[in-house]
């Protein structure tokens, strides 16, 4: 059984495959966290100690006693003012200006399946796997109420949390903080690791031991952001790739968000995740209720491979749209980086007719079919095709494309609004910006208010009337710009907290509104690269461009890190032109394709001007992602190294143990160097398995323990790639 309530020691017991989370109702309704962590069977409420302690704040319910105090007892979900003085979940202003909010227990239920959130993504309830925990606690003065969700997932190992906030109060309150998860663990023994980056470096994994005081890892910009993303790995000072005891918090939410990790003085540790407080503030009426995103948690003992291998399989199997599932991308063409904006019709058509010569499977036009857009300051917001450069329109263009026997794919960058477009001309308050002064610009577009429900059925129509009558297999979703300035012309002065959130709100609800309207198109999710990779975007679109810096070399580390929470099937990866348009580097065309292998797998450039070898080379690594796309990509996927300077080495081994793919990158070469050897992962023990690229058959059981010896390869940065078929 998922979820257990042991009635006489009023604990709850949430398991896992191998999992177990407990909380109880402790004195006076606390609800009090007891444990995360492998899977015990027994409750273990002799975990919490009441000890009296110096200069410590007692609840009025002990009396003289005090030995209970709320900076030691560790809440589920933690208020605010009365006591627990570290990170709060919860804050809320009063009717009357108050803000103390103490919730305690009121009832629960246990049922399968799991919650949905309305107009939120979330882990699809799909199979049996599934089972609810809601817990309602009200505030002890007031009645306002929370009601705490948990789902448990027991064949990922995941347990999923997401709160509502109900007033049932005759006046109104105001939110000042919901967040969705509070996590605790009773040491301060632990190594954090978190994303950090900026655009073209998303996502660099950094670990550091916890530290008193507060670490925050954050977005304000809008968006869940190239700064941070919006998960965070805690785990033993020992946990290595392959053992230890670890600990994942990622949140289905992509917009300004706040995960706090905090160390008091009695060495305990408290993670809050959620919506960020200082850009958010939200009014209840009487009556009305607030969701907050939703965050998926797991553990795992064998380390941070095992953490991530919970989250690839969640991520492949009940976050994106199912018609995607185990169905790759086809190898797409996109011609951004080999015309940016300047293009007409018979460019594309040439760049795309030599795409198919060589394999590819699909063209994709990016930005610069639309409005007046001849330069990157104009046209966003009118999503009427530009006949001067494209005279077919986007339906015989695309009928055109598919004449060539390609799908065609589409770029649009719906949440945004150049000042010169005929919208603005139109609506010129539909924008984010205050009135009375100038909004700061980023790549000279603002932002559509996407807390309006107006604006958001408007671009649907434009999106959907340019469209309905096109052959579209693929839409690129760009979102270009940090969110300043904000404030939304048709939110009272105080609900101005709420446009932040209303605007992802917003987002979802056009997401949503598209991809069911059309089914069949695969959407890929795109931020100036990878500036909203999470996991609410996911749900949606099935893929993600992972970063606008293409340079094989700085992918290794973006690729990395990103792949702690996602799996390589989700990660737009693709080969460009050398030297790369961002770092001015040259590599081998086949180092490049090592990369986007275990990825999506695609190409950013103009194959009319490739060379004979390198259109060669195109044809043969089509049909080699081709062959093993669902193993590279969609299979488990391992980090074997860090990302050093010498070298670097990752593979991937197909659900079924009978195939891999390993690649291998010297970084650095040097004079008289010694063998290399590298030690495979997750490959069936006692199967044989051939390498054709070596020549050799080994067992997996030798190339797991005793390794394989690295070719001497006397060129810096250069990748082999080697195929494992199993006998
Ligand atoms: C962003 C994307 C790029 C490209 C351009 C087009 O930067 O990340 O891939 O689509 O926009 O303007």
């Amino acid at each position: 059984m998922g979820i257990t309530f042991n009635e006489e020691k009023k604990v709850f017991l949430l398991k896992t495959k191998n999992t177990s989370y407990q909380f109880r109702v402790a004195e006076f309704g606390f609800l009090e966290h007891l444990y995360y962590g492998r899977r015990v069977e027994e409750a273990v409420d002799y975990i919490p100690v009441r000890l009296r302690h110096g200069f410590e704040a007692n609840p009025y319910e002990m009396k003289q006693d005090r030995t209970l105090c709320l900076d030691v007892l560790e809440q589920e979900y933690p208020g605010f003012g009365v006591s627990d003085f570290k990170t709060s979940a919860c804050s809320i202003i009063h009717a009357d200006g108050s803000n103390c909010i103490d919730f305690r227990y009121v009832s629960h239920r246990i049922y399968n399946g799991k919650y949905t959130i309305e107009g939120m993504p979330s882990l699809r309830n799909k199979g049996d796997d599934w089972m609810t925990l809601e817990v309602v606690l009200q505030d002890v003065a007031t009645k306002v109420e929370v009601t705490l969700f948990y789902g448990v997932l027991e064949s990922c190992d995941v347990i999923t949390r997401h709160a509502v906030i109900r007033n049932l109060e005759d006046t109104e309150i105001t939110l000042h903080a919901a967040h969705s998860t509070c996590l605790s663990f009773p040491t301060d023994e632990m190594d954090q690791i978190d994303f950090y980056g900026s655009w073209g470096h998303e996502r660099n994994a950094q670990r550091t031991p916890v530290r008193h005081g507060k670490t925050v890892v954050d977005s304000i910009r809008g968006i869940s952001s190239h700064y941070y993303n919006p998960t965070i790995v805690l785990c033993d000072h020992e946990t290595t790739e392959t053992a230890g005891d670890c600990y994942g918090v990622a949140l289905v939410y992509s917009g300004n968000f706040q995960i706090t990790v905090e160390v008091n003085d009695f060495k305990q540790t408290r993670v809050v995740a959620g919506i960020h407080p200082d850009t958010f503030y939200w009014k209840l009426n009487p009556g009305e209720t607030f969701a907050t995103p939703e965050a998926v948690m797991s553990f795992s003992a064998a380390g941070l491979t095992g953490l991530s291998h919970h989250y690839h399989d969640v991520v492949r199997h009940f976050l994106i749209p199912g018609q995607f599932e185990n169905q790759r991308c086809p190898v797409l063409l996109n011609n951004w980086e080999a015309t940016m904006i300047d293009f007409d019709e018979e460019q594309l058509m040439q760049i795309a007719s030599a795409g198919k010569e060589l394999g590819v499977e699909m063209f994709v036009m990016d930005d610069g079919w639309f409005g007046r857009r001849t330069n990157e300051f104009r046209g966003l917001g009118d999503w009427q095709c530009n006949l001067e450069k494209l005279p077919s329109g986007i339906a015989g263009f695309s009928k055109r494309i598919h004449g060539l026997g390609l799908k065609f794919g589409i770029w649009i960058e719906p949440e945004m609004i150049s000042e010169d477009s005929r919208l603005y001309e139109e609506h010129p308050d539909w924008c984010i910006a205050i009135p009375g002064r100038k909004p700061t610009r980023q790549r000279y577009q603002l932002i559509l208010d996407y807390s309006r429900d107006e604006v958001v059925e408007y671009i649907f129509d434009q999106i959907y009337n340019e469209f309905k009558d096109a052959e579209i297999d693929y839409i690129k979703w760009d979102m270009n710009r940090s969110m300043t300035d904000r404030f939304s012309q048709a939110l009272p002065a105080e609900r101005q907290g709420e446009l932040c959130h209303r605007y992802v709100l917003g987002f979802y609800k056009l997401m949503e509104k598209l991809t069911t309207t059309f089914p069949q198109i695969r959407f890929e999710g795109c931020c100036g690269g990878g500036g909203r990779f999470d996991m609410g975007v996911l749900y949606y679109a099935p893929q993600i461009w992972c970063s606008d810096d293409t340079d094989a070399i700085e992918r290794i580390c973006i690729q990395h890190g990103t792949s702690f929470f996602y799996p390589p099937s989700v990660m737009g990866a693709h080969v460009s032109v050398c030297p790369n348009q961002q770092t001015g580097r040259s590599v081998s065309i086949d180092t490049r394709a090592a990369l986007a292998y275990y990825g999506t797998f695609g190409y950013e450039l103009d194959p009319n001007e490739l060379n004979d070898e390198e259109k060669e080379a195109v044809k043969r690594q089509i049909q080699y992602y081709q062959e093993h796309a669902l193993t590279s990509a969609f299979g488990k996927y391992y980090r074997l190294t860090g990302v050093g300077h010498e070298f670097v080495a990752f593979m991937s081994v197909a659900d079924d143990q009978k195939s891999a793919v390993f690649s291998f990158v010297q970084r650095r070469t040097s004079a008289n160097k010694g063998i290399i050897y590298i030690k495979l992962r997750g490959l069936n023990e006692a199967a044989v398995y051939t390498i054709p690229e070596l020549g050799l058959e080994l067992s997996g059981a030798s190339l797991m323990y005793a390794g394989l010896p690295m070719p001497v390869i006397k060129a810096d940065n250069t990748a082999k790639t080697f195929t494992l078929i199993q006998k």
